[in-house]
């Protein structure tokens, strides 16, 4: 038997040891020899590392290094990762106008802007509207497999992105007021408009997908937020009860129906369960203006404009916040966050109103048209 024996690991000192690191040894990392005791607890600190970094692991400090915003108080546990580059949609499909925009300025959203009026679509138009939102409900349920523990929201933009494509789609986000992606992918405490990056989404994490699409001249608009492994009950019951609202405010629609009713229906579901209705963001028209006349909040007594015609289009899209409906933004100028850290769910329809009532343009059609969750609740 061979006596084993190398220099002391600890920094300055040269001594010949013999103790080993019992980590190490059972790790099967090489050497680390210690002298003595006291210079193995004096080491610990720095000698400890190596064992993360065998393991793969980077300890307590983040594997995320990037922060690309010092000084902003993040209001949760949410960080930003790196984006991936931009992607670009060939010449053949065609675009809205924003798209070639050099600022993204959707010019023809302009031109009608403060304008209550709302459009009525002919036969034609409501014809173009179904098409699109069921194409955008096809690139939906594609997102909601790739859902994932470990799958990044840039891999799901890019899922987003080619689905788009293979469907003859424009991805209605890309370069709207310089929206750098496809898709709005928004995670945990992100209320909306959260921009898909190189975070691998985690166990327990509620990811929302929001996918719009642009086919031949008309924008269909949905979402879902969809549970990555295993949510806790009390997250489950958040989004499930945001799934609620929308349906609940989706029952009351038909022509003669104000669009300010809507928030009321909304606000008394999200309060009987304790959450809270999101203000800064609202629902919209909808068809060849990817967002237009009516504005739909969802909080109870608003003062939105509007009664409810055969042939008008818009979306009812929800945010619904385990804590203050107050929100905040991210100095990307997009990301909106719940102003608590706390977290929000939301799930949008594109909806055609009817003689009697109204047709969910983006309605699931497979499952019996039931939503992906019902299965996975409790
Ligand atoms: N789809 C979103 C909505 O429901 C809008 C996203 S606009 C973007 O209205 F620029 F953020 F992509
Ligand atoms: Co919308
Ligand atoms: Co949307």
């Amino acid at each position: 038997m061979s006596m084993a024996f190398g220099m002391c690991e600890t920094p300055g000192c040269n001594a010949v040891a013999s103790l080993r690191c019992p980590t190490c040894l059972e790790i099967g990392i090489k050497g680390s020899y210690f002298c003595s005791q006291d210079c193995f607890k004096g080491s610990w600190k720095t000698h400890k590392v190596i064992h993360q970094i065998a393991k793969g692991e980077n300890g307590n400090k983040k594997s995320n290094e990037y922060n690309p915003w010092p000084s902003y108080h993040y209001t949760g546990k949410l960080r930003p990762y790196k984006k991936e580059p931009r992607r670009s949609v060939p010449d053949h499909i065609g675009r809205p106008d924003y798209a070639t925009h050099p600022e993204g300025i959707p010019l023809s959203e302009h031109a009608v802007r403060g304008s209550a009026q709302i459009k009525v679509l002919d036969d034609e138009e409501i014809e173009g509207m179904r098409v699109a939102c069921k194409l955008g409900r096809e690139v939906l349920d594609e997102a909601a497999r790739a859902c994932q523990v470990g799958v990044t929201t840039a891999e799901i933009d890019r899922i987003v992105h080619e689905a788009c494509i293979e469907r003859n789609c424009y991805p209605s986000p890309l370069n709207y007021h310089q929206f750098p992606a496809s898709c709005c992918t928004s995670v945990n405490e992100v209320i909306c408009h959260g921009i898909p990056d190189t975070r691998p989404l985690e166990d327990g994490d509620i990811c929302n997908v929001d996918v719009t699409v642009y086919h031949n001249g008309f924008h269909g608009d949905l979402n879902e937020t969809f549970f990555v492994g295993n949510v806790k009950p009390e997250v489950k019951k958040l989004v499930q009860v945001t799934y609620e609202c929308l349906s609940k405010a989706i029952d009351i629609v038909r022509p003669g129906e104000k669009y300010r009713e809507i928030g009321n229906v909304i606000q008394k579901h999200a309060q009987a369960h304790g959450f809270s209705v999101v203000r800064n963001y609202c629902g919209h028209g909808i068809h060849r203006l990817f967002h237009t006349a009516p504005n739909v909040p969802h909080y109870a007594k608003n003062k939105a404009v509007g009664i409810m015609k055969p042939g008008h289009c818009f979306t009812i899209e929800p945010m619904i916040s385990q804590g203050t409906w107050r929100d905040d933004t991210w100095p990307d100028n997009w990301t909106a966050v719940t102003a608590d850290g706390q977290l929000s769910a939301q799930f949008e329809q594109t909806l055609l109103v009817t003689q009697t009532g109204c047709d969910i343009l983006t309605k699931r059609c497979t499952n019996d048209g039931k939503p992906w969750f019902m299965d996975k609740l409790k």
